[in-house]
Parts: structure tokens; C-alpha cells; sequence
């Protein structure tokens, strides 16, 4: 069910920092960050030949990775996010197996614009999973 790996997030405490050590230690392309009110993120990408690593700091008052930065202050891998074909078709099948579903189990347009779910960690030991609809 699942396709490729779209991205990798990574909760960050110092966005400028952790950019400047994906390019210029790591050597890779990085994007300029944009921030993303309605997700309560700042998000700087790491542009590799095969999927993304996506640099996360939080943005504004409410933002949902600021629990994950307090419990983690030198930061860490937040999710991965796996591609599938049709996110309904692909939530049914998973709640069917018994895996919960984050929320209210309706997908939300996340950070690139198309429909993505959240999976419960402990359903995938340990990592939370993101999917999105390709
Ligand atoms: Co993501």
C-alpha cells in the first residue's frame, strides 16, 4: 500500500543552525524557510535526490511541535511520511487492521498542499507515520 518515503521531519531548536549544517557540513540543497501559520511551522527543505528531509521549528503560540521540542530540546526525528495512492482507501484498510488513526480520522491538506493522515506511534513501534496522498 504504501509507495516512497516522501519526507523525513526533523524537530529542530534552532532552524538557522540546523540549515546551515545540512548545507554547508552535509553539503545538500536547502530551500529558503517558510513559515506555515495554519500548521503552527516553520519548515526548511532539505532537497535530496530521492526523497526530502524536512527541518521543523515551531511557529506562533499553539504550534504542535512545541510539546516535541520541550520533551527533546536538542530536537530529533518527529515522523516520516510515506506516500500512498488513495489516503481513503488507504485509512480504511489500516483502521481495518486495527490501527488508530489521529483526530478525527478525516485527512487534513497538510504542508504540501494534498490530504495527509497521521497514524498513532505506538500502532508502528514507536514512529508516527504520515501519509499522504501522492
Ligand atoms: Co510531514
Amino acid at each position: 500500500m504504501i509507495g516512497k518515503l516522501n519526507h523525513v521531519a526533523i524537530v529542530v531548536p534552532d532552524l538557522d543552525a540546523a540549515t546551515r549544517t545540512y548545507r554547508d557540513v552535509l553539503g545538500a540543497k536547502v530551500s529558503a524557510p517558510q513559515s506555515l501559520p495554519a500548521h503552527g511551522v516553520t519548515v526548511v527543505f532539505v532537497l535530496l535526490d530521492n526523497t526530502k528531509v524536512e527541518l521543523l521549528h515551531p511557529f506562533g503560540e499553539n504550534s504542535p511541535i512545541q510539546g516535541f521540542l520541550d520533551k527533546n530540546p536538542s530536537g530529533g526525528i518527529h515522523h516520516v511520511c510515506y506516500e500512498v495512492a488513495d489516503i481513503l482507501a488507504a485509512r480504511d484498510k489500516l483502521k481495518a487492521e486495527g490501527a488508530r488513526v489521529l483526530g478525527n480520522g478525516e485527512p487534513k491538506i497538510g504542508a504540501h498542499e494534498k490530504p495527509v493522515l497521521f497514524l498513532h506511534p505506538k500502532d508502528f513501534m514507536g514512529t508516527l507515520v504520515e501519509l499522504e496522498q501522492a
